[in-house]
């Protein structure tokens, strides 16, 4: 590794170094109008093209040619101010500079000036000092992407998620390395050099992602470990008979790629597959007019392979992963999905994990899943939705409360980009709050369900300068969250429909708390409970253990048929005088903005004992296609969060500041040290970051300097003498 490269991830601003355009796409019927599309697309590597899988492949992304299944989170309008006519389906090679690390099937995330969310974008290829990536214009993001020249700039965090296992050889181990060197009887170690053989199979953009991978599958081959030894002992007898045998041995690495027309990115292939007839193929030496399958078949029968890698449009990936399985293999696939953070903090973009209880985050789990590991629609295995059916029929036979196991996944890696950012400005205690008891030392704590419970942001800066962190919403038991989509994008902002994925709160208590602590960092359990029964009892549970309870009213009541809590201040004063009571930390109510008169729920909270209001949680929102009519979400309506709610949050903190005497945690687009003061002015005591750190993942670090900056510039000495202004 140079030295220049940084470890762990970075967030930078990243000077193009180049720009190619790879592929041109037709018209489409549909999309040939000036249109915007504004694809909430996040699809990772094998964003889809329809090359190389089965028949009509569906577009996860939308913004195909044929333009059919435009998706249905997409934003139309007309085209901003584009340097150059860019179309959808368009492929571009941008060069980066990048001074940190990359790795085969490695993601990272993009800034784009005209949508919310950033793009997700597989590394296609990687230098000394600059990553490659391919980007498919899938909507305005991407679109807006492709359109910056040679020398601009591009906001970029990575690299993330897990990428491709590539195991390494046999001969390369140091020990065979060394028994190499210190033998002169290489025939002795000839069992070692043992020949292996991967299949790469890759459709559409889907290819981009396979190039680092093939490069360092060859790369790991026994006939370049012997190169580099020749070149270190020059000349000796032993090696060049090594070298026969190695030659003999070297890896073989079989890589067929699909299209649906022209080709591109195709240099690694040794097996083309173009679908139209139409397109000549004279050129390719094992070429064909299908799509990857017969190919495939043809492979699987005639070699033993040690390992399989695919990359492509979901259909396409299905059909390979039940192929290869069908033959004994446990391929490697690199899934797609719709991102949020792209951190693994959020969960919204989840998938289906074989014979668990569990959604796994595509993000952080994956991007990079063994077929075995995910359901497969056709294979052997068993949905999540079939598993909760069996086990709430288990638990009523049963008659007993299952407890599931609540193992944490932790991906995290020993590094952290706190590093990389001074912190010592940031030791006064300018910052520090009394929030209804609880003492803070910063006023800036993040948003429950936005920030998991800190680990993965602890990857990009030390969270420990944070005042609170409320943990995502818990239940009694592990929650799987909701199935299907849980993410649209909208304009300044995005709809989750998570359905609080949780681990439990036993497993909360058992492996996050100390975590948080360990930090300096209040911990705020967020509680939420189908009924005034099971809020009383995790807040019970967890009272000892933290620094306070944030009461999230805004959950479902079961008894009272699924109506909020929050919505109704009968409900609010009975759920609030029963948690009060066995709560002896401060207790936090979070506030629902969906009510006609926040300010009577608020009275309600104060007169039952809360000593802090939180506000505001999520406002209901409703995305849908305007071409299909449907709605992207699984469940129809969903909590829409970001920028676009911020004016409805400071609205309902003003409106709730003079009814109460008790303060708030306000919250809803924090996206800036200059909202933060706006929530103050408004008459928040505190604040949390929310889903603006999906944009932007050293969101706090940034508004803590600013504030600070501020506070000394004015002559202030500590936040607390902001104090309201608005009426
Ligand atoms: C993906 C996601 C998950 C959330 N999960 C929870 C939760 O579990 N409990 C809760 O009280 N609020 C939850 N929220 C609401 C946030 O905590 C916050 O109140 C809301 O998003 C407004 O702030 P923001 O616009 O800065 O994100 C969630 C929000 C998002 C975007």
């Amino acid at each position: 590794m140079s030295e220049k490269i940084k470890r762990g991830k970075i967030s930078d601003r990243c000077l193009i170094l180049s720009k190619e355009k790879l592929y041109s796409a037709g018209v489409s019927p549909i999309l040939s109008t000036p249109v915007k599309q504004g694809v909430l697309f996040p699809v990772v590597g094998s964003v889809s093209s329809h090359a190389g899988g089965s028949d009509n492949v569906s577009q996860i992304e939308g913004a195909s040619m044929e333009g059919c299944n435009a998706d249905v989170s997409e934003n139309f309008g007309v085209a901003g101010n584009l340097s150059e006519e860019v179309r959808f389906g368009d492929v571009y090679k941008i060069k980066l500079q990048w001074s940190g690390e990359a790795y085969a099937g490695c993601f990272f995330q993009l800034l784009t000036r005209n949508e919310y969310l950033r793009r997700p974008i597989s590394l296609c290829g990687m230098g000394d000092g600059y990553v490659e990536l391919a980007i498919r214009v899938a909507g305005s993001g991407t679109q807006e992407l492709v359109s910056r020249q040679v020398g601009d700039y591009i906001e970029c965090f990575g690299p993330l998620g897990r990428g491709f296992e590539i195991p390494e050889c046999g001969l390369l181990s140091n020990q065979i390395q060394n028994d190499l060197y210190a033998s002169d009887d290489v025939e002795r170690n000839s069992e070692n050099l043992k020949k292996k053989r991967y299949l790469v199979i890759g459709g559409g953009i889907g290819v981009a992602p396979l190039h680092p991978l093939v490069k360092e599958l060859k790369n790991k081959t026994v006939k370049s470990a012997y190169k580099k030894h020749r070149e270190e002992i020059n000349g000796e007898q032993v090696l060049e008979q090594a070298a026969q045998i190695m030659n003999q041995n070297a890896h073989v690495v079989d890589v067929v790629l699909g299209y649906r027309d022209t080709p591109y990115l195709e240099d690694i292939a040794d097996y083309v597959c173009v679908e139209d007839k139409n397109v000549d193929i004279s050129g390719y030496q094992n070429a064909s007019h299908s799509n990857v399958m017969p190919v495939l078949e043809k492979l699987l029968n005639e070699n033993h392979y040690d390992d399989i890698y695919v990359c492509g449009p979901k259909k396409m990936l299905d059909a390979v992963a039940l192929a290869c399985m069908d033959s004994g293999y446990n391929p490697q696939l690199l899934t797609e999905a719709y991102f949020g953070c792209g951190v693994g903090a959020c969960l919204v973009c989840t998938c289906e994990v074989n014979y668990t209880q569990k959604y796994a985050r595509v993000c952080a789990d994956g991007p990079m899943f063994r077929a075995k590991e995910l359901y497969i629609e056709g294979a052997e295995n068993k949905s999540l939705g079939r598993l909760i059916k069996e086990r709430e029929e288990k638990k009523r036979a049963d008659k007993q409360i299952v407890v599931l196991n609540s193992k944490q996944v932790n991906l995290a890696k020993n590094t952290t980009m706190a590093d990389n950012i001074d912190l010592s400005n940031e030791m006064d205690n300018s910052l520090s709050v009394n929030l209804g008891g609880l003492e803070l030392k910063s006023l800036l704590t993040t948003a429950s369900g936005t920030f998991g419970f800190g680990r993965e942001y602890n990857e990009f800066f030390d969270i420990g300068i944070l005042g609170g962190i409320s943990v995502k919403g818990l239940k009694l038991d592990e929650t799987p969250g909701n199935p299907g989509r849980r993410i649209a994008e909208i304009q300044s902002g995005m709809i989750n429909s998570v359905g609080l994925q949780n681990p439990g709160v036993e497993a909360f208590l058992r492996t996050e708390v100390d975590f948080i602590k360990s930090k300096n960092v209040a911990v705020i359990a967020n509680i939420n409970g189908g009924s005034v029964r099971d809020m009383v009892a995790m807040a019970e549970r967890v009272n000892e253990a933290v620094d306070a309870v944030e009461l999230n009213i805004s959950c479902p009541n079961v008894s009272a048929g699924g109506m909020s809590f929050g919505t109704d201040p009968k409900m609010v004063k009975e759920v609030v005088s029963a948690v009060r009571q066995k709560v002896t930390k401060p207790l936090i109510v979070k506030l629902t903005p969906n009510v006609t008169d926040i300010g009577l729920i608020a009275e309600v909270c104060e007169s039952e004992g809360a000593d802090v209001l939180s506000m505001i949680n999520t406002v209901t929102g409703l995305a849908v296609d305007p071409i299909t009519g449907k709605t992207p979400l699984a469940r129809a309506f969903g909590g829409m969060s970001g920028a676009a709610v911020k004016p409805v949050a400071l609205r309902c903190i003003n409106a709730v500041r003079s009814r109460v005497q008790i303060p708030i945690l306000g919250m809803g687009g924090i996206g800036s040290a200059r909202d933060v003061l706006e929530f103050l002015r408004c008459g928040a005591t505190a604040v949390a970051i929310g889903t603006e750190i999906f944009r932007n993942p050293l969101l706090p670090v940034e508004i803590d300097r600013e504030l600070r900056a501020f506070l000394q510039a004015s002559g202030i000495s500590n936040i607390s003498e902001i104090k309201p202004l608005v009426d």
